[in-house]
């Protein structure tokens, strides 16, 4: 097992360290033997899975987990049947809650078979106090529960749960700490989301996300930079910069620095080829960000934007701080700046009190704004936030408006997404594509014999399929888009350009 190298200096002796991150390099040398030994009892190596619901930002915090799983001598497996089973949850809409309570029912049944398996939970729906005690009452098997401030500790927590029985919970409300330099296990080799902040302070009225994450926190840049460089010097070519609202990055920080500033100093690290960022709030992006994006050769050529809704009065209520008119000034200025750039959004369909008048509203902002994709969500009640306690609109009733806004959003990304076709553009090579259609995609392409079908990603977030072979995977190459399919393109590769 190769952690004993990693920690083999950490010393035992004086008990754990009160100082970060001293203490969970301590709790992981403990682990690390404590996982040896129940290996050597059974006779293989314990498995451990983790399971991501939600968005990058879980993702990013799952590679954390791993990191430490790996360090300490587990073997990541994508096996739910594992000897460990983490599911990082999310809770921003009500089915996500459900799918976790769903798959969780079918996790106790393998637990019967393997008694010595451990569950824990974690991620923002443990943060609510409701789900805790839903956890509590109906899935008692369940070993470890924490939440989205303490997954630093997840050392320590691991080694606590693994050294006894009975149901670990551990949810802080809060923190306004962040602790550096832990392990890391990347998915991808190549490429990496990079937390540039933590929480978010907007409170749109429909939203737990300020409830569950907490107060808004930057990371210092120094530590943010540091990091990047270590990523590029691992072979990281493209980083997303990662934040609820990376827009108002730097507000509580004693230097002041902007978004702008820090993506203008990330764009000075050498090596370092593309950098996407993600979630931009409409009311907080700054004329300085348009320039910095204009002038730059690394920032690609994507905008996640979310409107949410196109309705003065819906907006107000959602607590925007924009107007339909606002929103599409700002559109209209980006597009002029950067012409070739991709802009998407998030949609809620159903508020409270949302009328049909209004959703023609959402459907115009779509029109105009020309969205290159769109996510589109029912509303859902999200208790403790102030729109669970406006009049709300019966799921059953929004049905049509739903799928007419999805049907717009669809049509109008098919419209878009084509003006590239006959293009090149560069793609970074991501993964093989193994889907039950590849065979016939290479053969539509042409494919020469033993090639693959790779799947890349250009600059404005496009996917483009093409034949190639395993070793471009995490390159550069110049991809002819032959041919629109709906949402994504068929190509093939023109030069080869080196990452
Ligand atoms: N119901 C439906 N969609 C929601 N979102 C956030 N909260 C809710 C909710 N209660 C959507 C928003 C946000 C995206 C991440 O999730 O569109 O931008
Ligand atoms: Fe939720 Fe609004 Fe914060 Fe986004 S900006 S996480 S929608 S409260």
């Amino acid at each position: 097992m190769g952690s004993e190298s990693f920690l083999k200096d950490v010393s035992l002796a004086p008990g754990a360290p009160e100082e970060e991150p001293a203490r969970q390099y301590y709790y992981m040398a403990l682990l690390s033997d404590l996982v040896s030994q129940r290996a050597k009892e059974i006779g293989r190596d314990l498995t451990a899975c983790v399971v991501t619901f939600g968005c990058q930002m879980n993702a990013r915090d799952s590679e954390k987990l791993c990191g430490i799983l790996k360090k300490t001598g587990f073997v990541l497996s994508e096996d739910e049947n594992s000897d460990f089973v983490i599911y990082n949850t999310c809770t921003v809409r009500d089915n996500a809650d459900q799918k976790v309570y769903g798959r969780l029912g079918v996790l106790g049944n393998y637990k019967k078979k393997n008694p010595g398996m451990k569950i824990a939970l974690c991620g923002c729906m443990t943060q609510e106090a409701s789900a805790v005690e839903k956890i509590k009452a109906s899935y008692p098997f369940v070993d470890l529960v924490f939440g989205t401030h303490n997954l630093y500790e997840f050392a320590e927590l691991v080694y606590k749960c693994f050294s006894k029985k009975g149901m670990l919970v551990e949810v802080w409300e809060g923190t306004d700490r962040i602790v550096e330099d832990l392990p890391v296990d990347r998915k991808y080799p190549f490429k990496s989301g990079i937390n540039i902040m933590f929480g978010c302070n907007n409170f749109c009225s429909y939203c737990i996300v300020p409830y569950v994450r907490g107060r808004e926190r930057s990371r210092e840049p120094k530590e943010i930079l540091r990091e990047i460089e270590q990523l590029v010097a691992d072979g990281v070519v493209e980083i997303m910069l990662l934040g609820q609202n990376v827009n108002s990055y730097g507000k509580n920080l004693e230097n002041g620095i902007t978004f702008a500033q820090l993506l203008r100093e990330v764009e000075k690290i050498e090596g370092l080829h593309r950098i996407r960022f993600m979630t931009s709030h409409p009311k907080d992006l700054s004329d300085e960000l348009i320039c910095v994006m204009k002038e730059s050769k690394k920032i690609c050529r994507h905008l996640h934007l979310p409107l949410q809704a196109g309705s003065d009065r819906v907006l107000k209520t959602m607590n925007r701080c924009y107007t339909k008119e606002q929103y599409l000034a700002l559109v209209e200025k980006i597009r002029k700046e950067i012409p070739d750039i991709s802009i998407t959004t998030d949609i809620i369909v159903g508020f409270p009190g949302e009328t049909r008048e209004d959703v023609k509203e959402t459907i115009d902002v779509i029109r105009k704004a020309q969205y290159d994709n769109a996510f589109t969500f029912i509303y859902s009640k999200r208790t403790g936030t102030p729109a669970a306690k406006m009049e709300q609109v019966p799921e059953d009733q929004v049905h049509e408006e739903f799928d007419e806004v999805l049907k717009c959003v669809q049509d109008m990304a098919r419209e878009r997404i084509v003006r590239f076709e006959g293009r090149v553009m560069e793609a970074l090579v991501e993964e093989e594509n193994t889907g039950k259609n590849a065979a016939d995609a290479l053969r539509e392409m042409g494919a020469k014999e033993g090639e693959i079908l790779l799947t890349g990603r250009l600059s404005n977030n496009t996917i483009v399929h093409f034949p190639g072979n395993a070793s471009q995977i995490g390159t550069f190459v110049n991809v002819r888009l032959d041919k629109c399919h709906g949402f994504y393109y068929f190509g093939h590769i023109v030069t080869e350009q080196n990452a």
